[in-house]
């Protein structure tokens, strides 16, 4: 396989303050190929806006983001200083923000700050500029776009404003595009809109996608692959098809029975039970443990093993899960 467009190797995102540091992320590693999506899925708080973030480079100043290897085509992100990493922001990767308003200027309009972005990343004349940003308005579903050029972000509602960020990320046609919750806020016809363009430009240009969701659903039509993360570490990676046949972690297989089927009508849905563990002094054990109803003697006394089931396919889980019923 050629080389990933993305490659991170024991990444670990710590904020200090308090009584003790938050491990936001901690000993994560996977790559992101050309082309590739790559979803991350977990509970609130388990650490994927802070995974983006630290990627782009853009974790407040407190905190301490620390890799053996973080590579961005052909870039050693963890030696690239500001400037540097502000050329490749924006022209190489983008990030759509879980909170739209962090990439819009509510003192500008629209139509500005696309036009502007467009001019100063792609060298556009204003006029090329402008019909640009009218066509990527029209890709994200905002109907009428020449005439809302003008407006500002207040005068959109929150998903419209969502569409506007998405259309500026992906107006520098970056190699790697990074969606925080992009769609989670918008309804399913543009939410099937904006994913069929997603996937469109991946087949196209040969973009890569790092799409942060809560919907397993949309991530199982959407992405190639799929890591899991829970408290901040990766519980399971594996390719979409085989990560929903046969999850072979217990977080994973909790979050799959927590998700309404079509073809289980009659299951009943089982939250997990607990919450998920304080990230400040989390042992080196596996933190679902304590949550988990698959655990054994192990599970609370040695960290959990890297566990290969077939290609591409690892969890760091002690237990043996059994086929899931009606599945395999
Ligand atoms: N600025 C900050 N200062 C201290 N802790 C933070 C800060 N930002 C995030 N955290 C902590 O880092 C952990 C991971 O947060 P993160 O935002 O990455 O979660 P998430 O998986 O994106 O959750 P969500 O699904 O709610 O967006 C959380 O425990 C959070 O409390
Ligand atoms: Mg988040």
């Amino acid at each position: 396989m050629s080389e990933p467009l993305l490659r991170v190797k024991g990444l670990r995102t710590e904020i200090p303050g308090g009584p003790g540091s938050v491990v936001a992320v901690d000993d994560l590693s996977f790559d992101i190929h050309q082309g590739e999506i790559l979803g991350i899925v977990g509970e609130s708080g388990s650490g994927k806006s802070m995974t983006a973030l630290s990627i782009m480079g853009l974790v407040a100043p407190a905190g301490r983001v620390t890799a053996k290897r973080m590579e961005f085509d052909g870039w050693d992100l963890t030696g690239l200083d500001e400037a540097a990493m502000r050329r490749l922001r924006g022209r190489e990767m983008a990030m759509i923000f879980q909170d739209p308003m962090t990439s819009l200027n509510p003192v500008l309009s629209i139509g500005f700050q696309l036009i502007e972005q467009l001019r100063w990343r792609l060298g556009l004349s204003r006029r090329q500029a402008r019909r640009q940003a009218v066509e990527l308005l029209g890709r994200v579903g905002i109907s009428g776009a020449e005439r809302r050029l003008d407006d500002y972000p207040h005068q959109f509602s929150g998903g419209m404003r969502q569409r506007v960020s998405i259309a500026m990320a992906i107006s520098c046609e970056p190699k790697l595009l990074i969606a925080d919750e992009a769609t989670t806020a918008l309804d399913v016809t543009i939410q099937a809109q904006i994913t069929d363009l997603i996937m469109r430009l991946c087949e196209e240009s040969g973009m890569s996608v790092m799409w942060i969701s809560h919907d397993l659903g949309v991530v199982a039509g959407l992405c190639d692959r799929v890591n899991v993360m829970y408290a901040g570490r990766l519980a399971e990676s594996a390719d979409a098809m085989s990560l929903y046949a046969h999850s072979r972690h217990g977080y994973t297989r909790g979050l799959m029975k927590s998700v309404p089927r079509i073809d289980r009508r009659r299951q009943r849905l089982e939250a997990i039970a607990g919450r998920p563990p304080s990230l400040i002094d989390l042992p080196k054990t596996c933190p679902f443990e304590p949550r988990c109803a698959y655990s054994t003697p192990e599970c609370g006394a040695k960290p959990a093993p890297r566990r290969n089931f077939g290609e591409n396919h690892i969890a760091y889980c002690w237990a043996d899960l059994p086929a899931e019923e009606g599945v395999e």
